[in-house]
């Protein structure tokens, strides 16, 4: 079985597909950090991630790249937002995720476009959702956590401008799928969203075998 998570940034997708893999024992895939890692990479070869040739020349990121810490920042995220809208590199990274989805054991993957390009066949599809303020509080308590201190207009902005580039951009913008359930978090704690996103699952499945 191979369930997609798709949704802007913050929106507790990372959280809800680890917890559904865990649940369906499924191996898990957060395809954000490979967009990360391009983005990172681009930065580290002192390249322009606006540019196609340096974006794409940073696809080749040694796997070590991946446990980097600094691929969590919010910098590294405005990177990976940048370079992930060249075709040449969701070109580039796209054998890697539809492999892994694609395993014989099955699989949850989160990103952008999972449900509409990675693995359109997916058995279940979920588009999570909040409000920028939803997304921005919980963002900044995380960064709080860490010792980061950012305020809360800074994130909702930084968020606001990814969510327009990851929306608008050409290739693979992020959109819900035609058949995927909506599931907006706005208002749920994590044990809620967990909740509902694997009634949400187990409701795909069983409409699909009936
Ligand atoms: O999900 P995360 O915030 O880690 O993703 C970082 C960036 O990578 C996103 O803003 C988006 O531009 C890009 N991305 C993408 N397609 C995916 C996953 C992430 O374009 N499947």
């Amino acid at each position: 079985m191979i369930i997609a998570v798709d949704g802007p940034t913050a929106s507790g997708k990372g959280t809800i597909a680890k917890a559904l893999a865990e649940h369906f024992r499924l191996p898990h895939l957060d395809t954000g950090l490979l967009y990360r890692a391009v983005g990172r990479q681009c930065f580290l070869d002192g390249g322009n991630p606006d540019d196609p040739v340096a974006a794409l020349a940073a696809c080749s990121f040694p796997d070590a790249l991946l446990t980097d810490l600094e691929l969590r920042s919010e910098a590294t995220g405005g990177l990976a937002s940048r370079v992930s809208v060249h075709p040449a590199v969701r070109q580039a990274l796209f054998e890697r995720q539809r492999s892994f989805a694609t395993q014989m054991s099955g699989a949850v993957l989160d990103g952008r476009d999972i449900g509409t390009v990675i693995a359109p066949e997916a058995a279940a599809k979920l588009f999570v959702t909040a409000s920028v303020e939803a997304r921005a509080w919980r963002r900044h308590l995380e960064m709080e956590a860490q010792g980061r201190d950012h305020s809360l207009e800074e994130i909702a902005a930084d968020l606001a401008a990814r969510d327009e580039r990851d929306r608008n951009r050409k290739d693979a913008p992020l959109v819900a799928a035609e058949d995927a359930v909506l599931l907006d978090t706005s208002e749920l704690d994590r044990d809620a969203a967990v909740a509902a996103a694997i009634a949400a699952v187990e409701a795909c499945v069983s409409r699909a075998l009936s």
